[in-house]
């Protein structure tokens, strides 16, 4: 089978970084044509030097990273150091990088190659706030019958939230944005909280990834070892969830997720549940179905796949 084309669209933060990895390291699944960059995590500046880093240590130095939003659409940025640490990808000590950005800017970017691209060609992966994505459609609206899918990470039903009560931190930094993806029409499968806090690196997890030995496999440990500390704080779980690796992992393997095609809505409007998935998982409005929602996970699977997979980079 030909590589599925795809588009990442990334805030790193370590689980993204482990996300983009898992891509980079799977050539044979996914071919990536560009990672785009987004204000989130941390802010733009600092994300556009992480996917940088993430690329060097990979080794692949010729994927093209480009800078996008640096805002939500209509609100203020909400950051995530609290978790990711002050540079978003806190923990191993990787060398700043040295590769350029691409030229231009990340929207024109995911515009541009979905136009040249056959229909249906090219997935987009969203694994932070969806501030470029939803304006690349507001500026092309042609786009969204061109897309393949958006596979992204984002939201909550049974979990609930981990910015506040009931929203998921990506979809609640830029809710107005979320709400034109969710309304674009194209097919999208969504990895809510549901599923990603299944996906935990336990100590022996986490002791495959070091004992892959390479800077990719230490440095992926060390990155789970730092960001695991909010979470086991927090919800007492077992280690660090590998949110965003979900995206990737479903490209290369999808059976390894079960899930609901459903409506999913977004609140843009009440401060109190501002950002909040709001998914009819029961079936219990007529509204029409426009995601298919994962909430099971076959973990071991996910992390035979993930260590498996980095050990060749
Ligand atoms: C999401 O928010 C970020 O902190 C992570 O990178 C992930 O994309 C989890 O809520
Ligand atoms: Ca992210």
């Amino acid at each position: 089978m030909t590589p599925r084309k795809i588009i990442i669209d990334t805030d790193p933060g370590q689980d993204d970084a482990v996300a983009i990895l898992l891509a980079l390291a799977s050539p044979e699944d996914v071919e990536v044509l560009g990672i785009t960059c987004v204000a989130g995590n941390v802010p733009l500046d600092l994300t556009t030097r992480n996917a940088r880093i993430v690329c060097e240590l990979a080794g692949k130095t010729d994927v093209k990273v480009f800078a996008g939003c640096d805002r939500p659409l209509g609100r203020a940025l909400v950051t995530a150091e609290h978790v990711h640490g002050k540079t978003g990808l806190d923990g191993p000590d990787l060398p700043e990088p040295t590769m350029p950005l691409a030229d231009g800017h990340a929207v024109d970017f995911i515009i541009e190659t979905l136009r040249n691209h056959a229909p249906g060609t090219v997935t987009l992966c969203p694994l932070g706030p969806l501030t470029n994505i939803a304006t690349a459609l507001t500026k092309a609206p042609d786009i969204a019958g061109r897309i393949a899918k958006i596979v992204l990470m984002g939201g909550g039903y049974f979990d609930g939230g981990n910015i506040t009560p009931v929203a998921e931190f990506n979809i609640y930094v830029d809710p107005q944005a979320a709400d034109i993806v969710f309304k674009s029409g194209a097919p999208i499968v969504v990895m809510p909280l549901d599923v990603t806090h299944k996906a935990l690196v336990t100590a022996a997890r986490n002791d495959a990834f070091r004992g892959i030995g390479s800077p990719v496999g230490i440095a992926v440990a060390q990155m789970t070892e730092f960001f695991e500390r909010f979470d086991k704080e927090k919800y007492g779980s077992e280690g660090a969830p590998l949110h965003d690796p979900c995206v990737t992992a479903y490209l290369i393997r999808p059976e390894l997720f079960t899930g609901r095609h459903i409506n999913v809505e977004i609140e843009t409007t009440s401060e109190l549940t501002m950002g909040m998935t709001v998914a009819d998982w029961w079936g219990v409005t007529d509204r029409v179905p426009n995601a298919t929602f994962m909430n099971e996970i076959d973990a071991d699977g996910f992390f035979s796949l993930m260590t498996e997979r980095l050990a060749r980079l």
